[in-house]
């Protein structure tokens, strides 16, 4: 081949690899374990929708719900990996990367979920973030799922109606303690295991929040739900902090604002979906929903007292008092 062409085909292929580089798309994969229609779910579609209408050409987002790519246990590692970008696992799963965030799961801190809202807004709330960043992960933010309610086949008023009982509980071991503290026998199981679990007899019951017992039909393989909103599910959306940092910088700072407005739209359908999906799992007629009485709920959270001594020194006391003040609403 004469020289000069030769020089140019050289020239022209690696314009063109600059060009491809150029204009190569980030691929962001966000992989979670619940269904779409819970505000994890609807908030990981809302993200790819607007994401790809304001970076068009420059990001896609892929969304995978219900465990379909990673489950539990496997998708804080796939994140690390680079094999996905973006995930929201709940508060008591990341128990193996930090003590810090078990402040969350606190029986009976948080009333309701402006409680939550007023610690996580609180400066103590928003360093929490920062909690996983040694591990190379950050934290973009929390979503809220909604405050839990206790199940099982037989009627839970009084802490000791629990004894005895197998109860599936998440990765945590302040929500092991729990259960531990209430003569029942906790078992960690991931979140897509649960319904076989709860109908083939393998647990008694669970912890859950409404939107969760609706969209995985738990409900239907459990005939009490007592509402004792004991606790809090919420999320933590993380991402790879190399890749994060490795983005453009306006891509990067698009998206952070698209989370941002994302963020207040989840917690607001979280809101709204706690109200409804109870409603729809009491007009079922599949189970009974039973309201305590405030000594009821004043026996559980006596007993549940001794996860607070056992924790608060894991967690961090000054932790521990911030979220005790912002729930208070001091
Ligand atoms: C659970 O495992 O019960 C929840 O963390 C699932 C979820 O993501 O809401």
């Amino acid at each position: 081949m004469h020289k000069l062409t030769f020089r140019a085909l050289l020239v022209g292929a690696a314009l063109a690899l600059l060009t491809s580089i150029a204009h190569a798309e980030t691929v962001i994969k966000f992989s979670h374990v619940v269904a779409d229609n819970t505000p994890k779910g609807k908030g990981a579609a809302l993200f790819k929708k607007l994401a790809e209408e304001r970076l068009k050409g420059k990001v896609t987002v892929e969304v995978y719900p219900n465990s379909s790519l990673f489950g539990d246990g496997k998708e804080m590692q796939a994140l690390l990996l680079g094999d996905v970008q973006l995930i929201a696992p709940s508060l008591s799963k990341f128990d193996r990367y930090t003590k810090q965030l078990q402040v969350f799961d606190l029986p009976f801190l948080f009333k309701d979920l402006a409680a939550v809202r007023r610690f996580q807004d609180s400066p103590t709330g928003k360093a929490l973030l920062k909690s996983i960043s040694k591990k190379g992960l950050t934290g973009l933010g929390y979503w809220d799922n909604g405050m839990k309610q206790l199940s099982a086949n037989k009627p839970l008023r009084m802490p000791e109606d629990a004894k005895g009982l197998k109860f599936r509980i998440q990765q945590s071991d302040l929500l092991e303690a729990q259960f531990k503290a209430l003569g029942a026998f906790p078992q960690k199981l991931a979140f897509a295991e649960v319904y076989q679990a709860l109908e083939t007899g393998v647990v008694d019951g669970a912890e859950n929040p409404w939107s969760n017992i609706y969209s995985q039909k738990f409900f239907e393989v459990q005939k009490y739900i007592s509402e004792s909103n004991h606790g809090y599910l919420g999320y933590m959306l993380v991402t790879n902090t190399k890749f994060w940092e490795g983005l453009p910088d306006d891509v990067r700072a698009e998206l952070e604002k698209i989370l941002d407005e994302v963020t207040v739209q989840v917690n607001q359908w979280a809101e709204e979906l706690s109200t409804s999906d109870r409603q729809k799992i009491k007009d079922s007629g599949k189970t009974e929903i039973l309201a305590l009485t405030d000594e009821e709920l004043a026996a559980w959270k006596k007993t549940l007292q001794p996860v607070y001594k056992e924790f608060t020194p894991k967690i961090g006391k000054e932790i521990v008092d911030a979220a005790m003040a912002a729930a208070a609403g001091k």
